[in-house]
């Protein structure tokens, strides 16, 4: 019997790269491999109803926070068509999406991590409904493909609390989809805190397809790719090991060297804002002074990703409340820690 209609819903969260993917091939095949914190409160979530149609074709509406949505519609239609082959009930059905985020819709927050993937869950539920019945593994693994289709970063949605994206010396992992990290990790990891400091809420300067173009012919793609395998391989021991401070130091490193990568291409970007400057300064201080193991991380974008152990909250909220926020625009900050992944609901 075919089914007529249905609606399934998924969040999703947003993750948050320790070693940045920055550079891709056709497909969106990464260049380097990357790991990332899944987070826990910045989500998208996403209903998809479907409709049995007679025609054969795409055909889709999108609601944003209960209303008709048409700027993210061509996305949703590129994304569509890259699948199509892959999701063959997508030209039998008509969809309506309807898609929130937890987090403020233009907070510099990039939100294709959180909503490509919610859209993929809800479109390998269904599949599920019509058809197949996967094993979690391999549900969960066409999901980070299907979302990887969307936007790069999404394929690290899916699963937490470290996700593994890219072909690597030693875990196991693809440049097709990403897998939760299967390693040894340390209690200093566990409720990792992650305050996102909102520095410049305004549209990205630069789209990251854009972004990951600029690799192409860059002086120092080779040595970054490279580098990316190293600081994983070195990661890895750290996560093992609890050693903060190597952690740290790479995490730091990774993010400065994103930049770098911009700074360097042509055109060249800076993609920091004064603020930036001022608030990594000030963690650097505030390090040095309380012996403490803060550290940041940065998006392709302004916003400063502040790095903690849970046993160091409340200092460092006073910290964030006292100092930083006043390098924030309108004092606005996300207070976040990693996560479990997707959840059906
Ligand atoms: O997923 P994309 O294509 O938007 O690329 C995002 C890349 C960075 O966020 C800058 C780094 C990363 O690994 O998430």
């Amino acid at each position: 019997t075919e089914i007529e209609s249905g609606s399934v819903k998924w969040s999703s969260p947003s993750n948050i790269a320790l070693v940045k993917y920055w550079g891709k091939r056709d497909n969106q095949i990464p260049e380097n491999p990357s790991i990332s914190f899944t987070l826990s409160d910045c989500k998208t979530i996403t209903q998809v109803t479907y409709s049995k149609k007679s025609s054969s074709g795409l055909s889709f509406d999108v609601y944003f926070k209960g209303e008709k949505n048409e700027a993210f519609k061509p996305k949703i239609q590129t994304f569509f068509e890259r699948i199509q082959i892959f999701v063959p009930f997508l030209k039998d059905y008509h969809f309506k999406i309807e898609t929130s985020n937890t987090f403020p819709h233009s907070s510099g927050i990039a939100s294709s991590a959180s909503g490509m993937s919610a859209l993929a869950l809800c479109l390998m539920s269904i599949e599920q409904e019509l058809s197949e019945n996967y094993p979690k593994d391999f549900f969960n693994r066409k999901a980070s493909f299907l979302a990887r289709l969307g936007s790069g970063s999404a394929c690290r949605s899916i699963e937490g609390e470290l996700v593994v994206w890219g072909q690597n010396e030693s875990t196991e992992s693809s440049d097709l989809f990403g897998v939760r990290y299967s390693g040894e990790i340390h209690p200093n990891f566990k409720d990792y805190q992650d305050a996102i400091l909102l520095v410049d809420k305004g549209e990205k300067q630069v789209s990251s397809t854009v972004g990951h173009k600029l690799m192409f012919g860059h002086p120092f793609a080779k040595e970054r790719f490279s580098q990316a395998h190293h600081n994983l391989e070195k990661l890895k021991g750290v996560l093992a090991s609890g050693d903060l401070e190597t952690f740290i130091k790479i995490v730091e490193s990774e993010a400065l060297t994103l930049h770098a990568m911009m700074m360097t291409s042509m055109p060249y970007f800076i993609l920091m804002k004064p603020n930036t400057l001022e608030i990594i300064n000030r963690i650097w201080k505030y390090r040095e002074e309380n012996n403490s193991k803060i550290c940041f991380t940065l998006d392709a974008g302004a916003n400063v990703h502040v790095l903690f152990p849970k046993n160091e909250k409340s200092k460092v909220y006073d910290f964030i409340k006292s100092e930083l926020v006043a390098y924030c625009q309108n004092g606005h900050y996300i207070c976040d820690s990693v996560g479990e992944g997707a959840i059906k609901l």
